[in-house]
């Protein structure tokens, strides 16, 4: 029997962005504790989580109830912070955990109170809060001041959550964010406002001020229309919004996820964080995630072909396995030209600055720099690089 007020059995871009939460929520909070052991003494340690958007927690799903086919994202993290709190308590450290969870249809929040009722949360604090999240974004960032916080920005397909509402938290000095940029909605925005203005008709012109909100300024009309093929229009518009975001001083990632049966992007998560090693983890979970839902899809379509319900609807994925390739000579070369531009930077800095490249994770970097530091090209510590070494151009 379907639990009471699931959501309808989620798509496969749901179940990767849910594997990617999870990951990263224990990834998350793995990181500060093992860092906080290391200064033991100081006071209480908060883990917050924010969900913006955060719906009813259950799903509609197969019998054998696997977390990631039912549960929607205030459970599993939940879920994760108890981990936490046990793993803060065998570090011996005080942890406490709090969750702010939102969401604008009470029924939706009363559903996930009462399936909240039935986890056992010890030692993690919920607080409901209804209503728009735009209008209670000054109260979540109440919540989080000070903390460490994670917070997920998760609205509906079209629907998009306001720059401004988003932006003082990605601000916030200790916050991770994962934002859902919808694809859908920016193919409606894109669409009217490629018009001139004059000719937009009333709704046209509401849909192009949605799209200004979530940019927070008009600015995006015109890159709009810059890289006017579809594609290309995307790609650039995801790129502004995260050139917007690091504004604050963040450093981003981003990863599409896809429909189910179609070639076709169904929205981005944008990641943001100040902390390399979160986004080293975060650009795992992300790739992870990637990896995942071209599983499902792959399976779908063999399911699709084994009981002949007709063609399939899109191109067969090519070996998964091309999706781990990294282009070395590319990582080397970053890394350069990093600090070509700079001199010295620290070693998390060079991270930083390659993580964006296809498939490159930290050990990738580390392995650069070391061949590098044996060719003669950059100097830095003997042995095992640590986040705040030094690495240094060599002058041939
Ligand atoms: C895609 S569902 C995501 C649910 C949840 N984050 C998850 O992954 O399980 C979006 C939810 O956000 C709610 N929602 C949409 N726009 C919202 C907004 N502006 N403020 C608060 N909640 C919103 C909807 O009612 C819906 O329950």
């Amino acid at each position: 029997m379907a639990d009471e007020g699931a959501f309808p059995r989620k798509k496969i871009a749901t179940k990767a962005k849910h594997l990617i939460l999870q990951e990263y929520v224990k990834a998350w909070g793995g990181i500060i504790l093992h860092s906080m052991h290391r200064k033991r003494g100081l006071r209480p340690i908060v883990l917050g989580y924010l969900d913006t958007c955060c719906g009813g927690g259950v799903y509609e799903g197969p019998g054998d109830r696997d977390e990631i086919d039912t549960l929607g994202s205030p459970i599993i993290a939940l879920r994760a912070l108890r981990e936490l709190v046990a793993l803060g308590e065998s570090l011996g450290l005080v942890v406490e955990a709090r969750a702010m969870l939102v969401n604008t249809s009470s029924t939706e929040l009363e559903a996930l109170r009462r399936h909240v009722s039935r986890e056992a949360l010890d030692g993690v604090d919920v607080v409901y809060e209804p209503g728009e999240f735009a209008a209670v974004a000054g109260k979540a960032c109440g919540f989080l001041h000070d903390h460490f916080g994670l917070v997920l920005i998760d609205p509906y397909g079209p629907s998009a959550i306001p720059f401004n509402a988003v932006f003082p938290l990605v601000s916030q000095s200790y916050n991770d964010c994962l934002v859902h940029f919808s694809t859908n909605g920016l193919k409606r925005w894109a669409g009217s406002a490629l018009k001139a203005k004059a000719e937009r008709t009333p709704d046209e012109e509401k849909i192009v001020e949605m799209g200004t909100a979530f940019f927070g300024t008009a600015d995006w009309i015109e890159t709009a229309r810059k890289d006017r093929p579809e594609g290309k229009c995307e790609n650039a518009l995801v790129q502004l919004y995260r050139n917007k975001l690091e504004a604050s001083g963040v450093r981003t990632l981003a990863v599409p996820l896809l429909f189910c049966d179609q070639n076709q992007t169904k929205y981005h998560l944008v990641f943001t964080s100040r902390n390399v090693a979160g986004l080293a983890s975060m650009k795992e979970k992300l790739q992870k995630g990637d990896l995942y839902q071209r599983q499902l899809r792959h399976r779908l379509l063999v399911d699709r072909e084994e009981s002949s319900k007709g063609p399939w609807l899109f191109e067969p994925e090519p070996d998964l396995s091309s999706m781990r390739e990294v282009d070395k000579e590319a990582v080397r070369a970053a890394v350069l030209a990093l600090l070509n531009e700079r001199k010295r930077a620290e070693f998390q800095d060079v991270v930083a600055a390659c993580l964006d490249l296809p498939n490159v994770l930290e050990r990738h970097v580390r392995s650069a720099v070391t061949g590098l530091r044996k060719d003669g090209r950059v100097a830095c510590t003997q042995g095992k690089i640590k986040y705040h070494d030094v690495v240094t151009l060599v002058d041939p």
